[in-house]
């Protein structure tokens, strides 16, 4: 059950790591020389603030929610953990798709429970009503998602989750929007109606700052003391808090990065599906809404290794799947050129 050993990613070795959605663009050179000032400020002998005020304020302003309505977290990791952890335990159910984030599993199991899975990966499509239906048949007791959903990078409209929420009045439903800049549909405007609703957010992707550990739960505020009992204290460090609060102030940041990494991707998907077109042996690329494009090929061997021969890793997952982060133009052209070799070369080996 354990993922530990998947994280221990390969960085020494690999000069191209597109395999942990991280993007690829650095901190705007002024943002960043303010958190370097803010740092000599810190009171290493004291523990954080547990309070967390400034950066509730900050990032409900961004996500046009109030302070009230937020619980900051660990990364949303931690955030994710705590629900799952309250709702979960032995005997329990959880609901999610196939596939979808790694940690649900491993928290559900951790907590002694059962995580049962709708399948989009074979049509790469959502049948609400299907999923309802199995998660009725299934009696479960917690429904997590992403949305979009990593590794597809699908995305389930708003009305769909909406059904989903009136469905399961009686449970919560997490919509974890970590990929949420990449695509632009929040359910945080339904948090006040849907007192079922829970929603989760990272500065680890569009805001560029993975390194923090900062991730955040917005729901109805009647759910925030109890949810509260779950937490850990001081799990956010007085530098992460630091400087998360300044990178807060200037959302347009956020908005400028997802903005090229949307560009990238879409470049990025089309040369892809021109390999696609032309390659000799099979493989398939699917359209995405997060910082990532999904792929299936019944040659992932050959692909895996051709591209780690040429320094770059992609993530590779159990089955024929695998899963690349858009990263910069230039790592895009490698990764391209790479996939190239080894899909067309072969075409003209075949010829
Ligand atoms: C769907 C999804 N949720 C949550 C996370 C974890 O984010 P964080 O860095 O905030 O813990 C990830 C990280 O890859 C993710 O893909």
């Amino acid at each position: 059950m354990g993922v530990y050993n998947e994280y221990i990613n390969a960085y020494d070795e690999y000069i191209i790591t597109l395999d942990s959605n991280e993007i690829y663009l650095e901190m705007d050179k002024n943002i960043l020389m303010k958190m370097k000032s803010c740092l000599t400020n810190i009171e290493l002998h004291k523990y954080p603030t547990n309070e967390l005020k400034i950066i509730k304020e900050l990032y409900a302003k961004y996500a046009n929610t109030e302070g009230k309505n937020i619980i900051v977290g660990n990364g949303s990791d931690e955030v994710l953990e705590l629900v799952i952890s309250k709702e979960i335990r032995h005997g329990k159910k959880a609901l999610s798709l196939g596939p979808d984030f790694v940690m649900y599993n491993f928290f559900v199991s951790r907590s002694g429970g059962e995580l049962k899975t709708y399948d989009i990966d074979k049509s790469m499509s959502f049948k609400v009503q299907e999923f309802i239906e199995l998660g009725k048949k299934e009696c479960v007791d917690l429904i997590v998602f992403s949305n979009p959903n990593n590794p597809t990078g699908i995305a389930i409209d708003v009305e769909d989750i909406i059904a989903i929420l009136e469905a399961f009045q009686d449970i919560k439903v997490v919509v974890d929007e970590a990929y949420y800049e990449f695509y632009g549909k929040s359910m945080i405007p339904y948090i006040s109606k849907y007192k079922n609703l829970i929603v989760t957010r990272t500065l680890s992707k569009a805001w560029g700052l993975a390194s923090l550990r900062v991730g955040f739960l917005i729901t109805h505020e009647d759910n925030i003391p109890e949810l509260l009992n779950y937490k850990v204290p001081y799990s956010i460090s007085s530098f992460s808090q630091n400087l998360a609060s300044i990178a807060l102030r200037y959302p347009e940041n956020v908005v400028n990065n997802a903005k090229q990494v949307i560009e990238q991707r879409e470049e990025l998907y089309k040369s892809l599906k021109e390999i696609e077109k032309n390659a000799a042996m099979k493989i398939e690329f699917y359209p995405s809404k997060g910082n990532f494009i999904y792929g299936r090929t019944p040659h992932k061997e050959a692909l895996i290794k051709g591209l780690e021969n040429n320094g770059i890793v992609i993530r590779n997952f159990n089955d024929d799947t695998f899963r690349i982060t858009v990263g910069s133009p230039m790592q895009n052209r490698k990764v391209v050129d790479g996939i190239k070799k080894i899909f067309i070369y072969q075409q003209s080996i075949a010829n």
